[in-house]
């Protein structure tokens, strides 16, 4: 592919903040810098963009960011982008600053304004999946799932001592608006009896035969995970619902919340965030446009936006589900 004439490079970062966008920041940062492209940091992702906030970046203002969470450049959810009006601002303030190529750091909504931008103006566009859900199609990790999965399963662990202390139930709610990924990964790595994900679809009656179950097979405590998007009630919904139909069970519930969106990422967040970040630098500067970096196999793939948005999913493995349940017995 005829490659683009490209010297100044905008990097941000948009939707839920993920542990390793740091990581990915300053790969995109470096990269940009090692192939003696400018670059530029957009704060607080579109928002940003429309209202100007456009700072000049070097490889020591990424400095000691590597092993921290949350992002630099702060993130927001824009309705403004939304608007033909408000990206067309957005475009006037790059052009202020002669940015000719875009790289994002967020999540589906993010890719969709991106799409949305370079069909309207042409600018050159790579996207790198930065979310803890995991949910996007065309890669097999996003930035930050694997520390948020991580922070997850020491919670869950704590909670088994003092579960096992009292001979406790505990229903565990972690995040996933849409996606079962954190959910079901952290039920395995931590030894949950059931894991509820939107994913499956399991009646409250199932779940309520796999709790009578485990107490006949002489379990003393038992652990339920839960993802936020579960579609037969949340946590506390769910610990109710048991205690309505008996009062054998001792429940408490624990929801994880925004304390999996922090803390210091991975070492395969920070690699996967830097291999992440170079390859959307060195896919601009090749032509490659309208893309998302995903890993593949352990391979940077590209993927055309067309091809992973439009109501793809990045789909539950069947085999990891099959064997939380033969775990659980
Ligand atoms: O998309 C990432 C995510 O952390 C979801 O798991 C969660 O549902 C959502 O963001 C929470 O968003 P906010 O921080 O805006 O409440």
């Amino acid at each position: 592919m005829a490659a683009h004439k490209i010297s100044k490079i905008g990097v941000f970062t948009s939707g839920g903040d993920a542990p390793g966008m740091n990581a990915a920041i300053r790969a995109v940062v470096r990269g940009s810098i090692y192939y003696q492209k400018e670059v530029f940091g957009i704060i607080r992702g579109y928002e940003g963009m429309i209202d100007g906030e456009i700072v000049k970046l070097g490889a020591r203002s990424v400095g000691n960011i590597i092993q921290r969470g949350g992002t630099i450049l702060k993130s927001a959810r824009s309705d403004a982008f939304r608007t033909k009006e408000g990206r067309a601002k957005a475009k006037e303030n790059l052009d202020k600053y002669g940015i000719d190529a875009l790289v994002a750091i967020g999540g589906d909504g993010t890719f969709t304004g991106l799409h949305k931008f370079y069909q309207e103006y042409g600018i050159p566009s790579i996207c790198i999946p930065g979310t803890i859900d995991n949910d996007i199609a065309g890669t097999d990790y996003t930035i930050g799932y694997d520390t948020a999965t991580n922070t997850a399963v020491e919670a869950i662990d704590r909670i088994r001592d003092t579960a096992l202390s009292h001979n406790r139930l505990f229903f565990i709610e972690v995040m996933g608006r849409h996606s079962g990924y954190i959910a079901l990964n952290s039920a395995i790595a931590g030894g949950a009896v059931a894991v509820i994900i939107p994913e499956q679809q399991i009646s409250f009656d199932e779940l309520y035969q796999v709790l009578e179950q485990s107490g006949q097979a002489n379990k003393k405590s038992s652990l339920v995970v839960v993802a936020e998007g579960s579609t037969i009630g949340d946590a506390n919904e769910l610990a109710k619902m048991v205690a309505a139909r008996s009062s054998y069970f001792d429940i408490k519930v624990t929801i994880l919340g925004h304390l999996q969106r922090g803390g210091p990422p991975t070492y395969f967040d920070r690699v996967l965030a830097s291999r992440m970040g170079i390859a959307a630098v060195e896919g601009l500067l090749n032509g490659t446009n309208d893309s998302m970096v995903g890993v593949f196999q352990n391979k940077m793939v590209f993927n055309p936006f067309d091809s992973i948005m439009n109501g793809q999913i990045h789909a539950i493995d069947e085999e990891s589900l099959r064997m939380a349940k033969i775990l659980s017995i």
